[in-house]
């Protein structure tokens, strides 16, 4: 992926990441959006979930630079959780997904614009095709 494209990227996620409010208000979003969503988050930690969001979302740059099989090494895991063997994560919630961290970056991040929107779609979709090639 484009060296330019990551750079904005990473710098939105820090800029993001030091806001506690970030991923506070991206589960606030991504949980309003469907039923069907808050049901799968019934019983889970929060504090422990937004540390681990927060993890992948630093671990994606690595991933989309992709030397030598990263994508491979950071998502493989995270996909079979969220596969159809697992958590049962299908195409259409992705979408409500993309849209509420968008949402949340947008609010968060006071640099915002469509640069730094473009780089977290094109970052995020590498994560979310790779995620979905392994859900059946
Ligand atoms: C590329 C997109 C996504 C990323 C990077 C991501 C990341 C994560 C991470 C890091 C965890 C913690 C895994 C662990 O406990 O080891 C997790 C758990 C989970 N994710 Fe995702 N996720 C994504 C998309 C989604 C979507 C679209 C849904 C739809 C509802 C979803 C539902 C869940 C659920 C239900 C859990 C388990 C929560 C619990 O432990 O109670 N994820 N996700």
């Amino acid at each position: 992926m484009d060296a330019e494209v990551v750079r904005i990227y990473e710098e939105s996620l820090e800029r993001c990441s030091s806001n506690p409010r970030f991923l506070e208000r991206f589960y606030e979003i991504f949980l309003a959006c469907s039923p069907k969503i808050a049901e799968k988050f019934k019983n889970t930690d929060f504090a422990r979930q937004r540390e681990a969001l927060n993890g992948s979302l630093h671990a994606m740059v690595l991933a989309v630079r992709d030397e030598g099989g990263l994508l491979e090494k950071h998502l493989a895991e995270l996909a079979e959780k969220h596969s159809s063997r697992g958590f049962g994560v299908g195409s259409e919630l992705y979408d409500y997904w993309l849209d509420s961290l968008l949402a949340a970056v947008k609010e968060t991040d006071p640099q915002y614009d469509k640069r730094v929107h473009d780089a977290w779609e094109r970052v995020m979709l590498i994560g979310i095709e790779y995620m979905l090639s392994r859900y059946a």
